[in-house]
């Protein structure tokens, strides 16, 4: 099994940026986690960043035969861009969203996901380890664990 994580707009500076709400593990350390839990499981992992909607529109696409799912944290772009949520509707892969943050405790803004209703599932507010869950579902949704 193949997934892409797919990581949004300033989550490179995690570690630096708002340690409150998204707590100290930067960037690096977050993948590093991930790739670790993903090849413990038997998982293979591909890890893309970046702070333009093309882009990752683009990686869903360039990458959408080589992976069975797909783990995103669209940043600020889950709360906006329909041409995202296009792109996942389009490649009809399993989706789950993933955000360190509880959304639904914030701002008003960050409540509504255009990204969630063409998703498997989301979730929200566990921090890293919600990506830890993330593995862990797409292997019980293969009987795998
Ligand atoms: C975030 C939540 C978004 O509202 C915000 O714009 C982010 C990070 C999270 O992981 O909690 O950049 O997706």
């Amino acid at each position: 099994m193949k997934l892409l994580f797919i990581f949004g707009p300033n989550l490179n500076l995690l570690g630096e940026r708002e340690i409150e709400i998204y707590g100290g593990m930067s960037f690096a350390e977050l993948t590093k986690l991930i790739t670790e839990e993903a090849h413990r499981e038997g998982v293979e992992v591909e890890i893309f960043q970046s702070n333009h909607e093309g882009e990752i529109i683009d990686c869903i696409h360039q990458k959408r035969k080589e992976i069975d799912g797909i783990v995103i944290n669209p940043g600020a772009y889950t709360h906006y861009s329909i041409a995202i949520r296009d792109a996942l509707k389009a490649v009809a892969l399993p989706t789950l969203e993933v955000h360190l943050s509880n959304v639904h405790a914030r701002e008003e803004f960050r409540h509504h996901s255009v990204i969630a209703p063409v998703c498997w599932g989301q979730i929200t507010g566990l921090g890293a380890w919600g990506y830890l869950l993330a593995i862990r579902a797409f292997l019980l949704a293969r009987g795998k664990s």
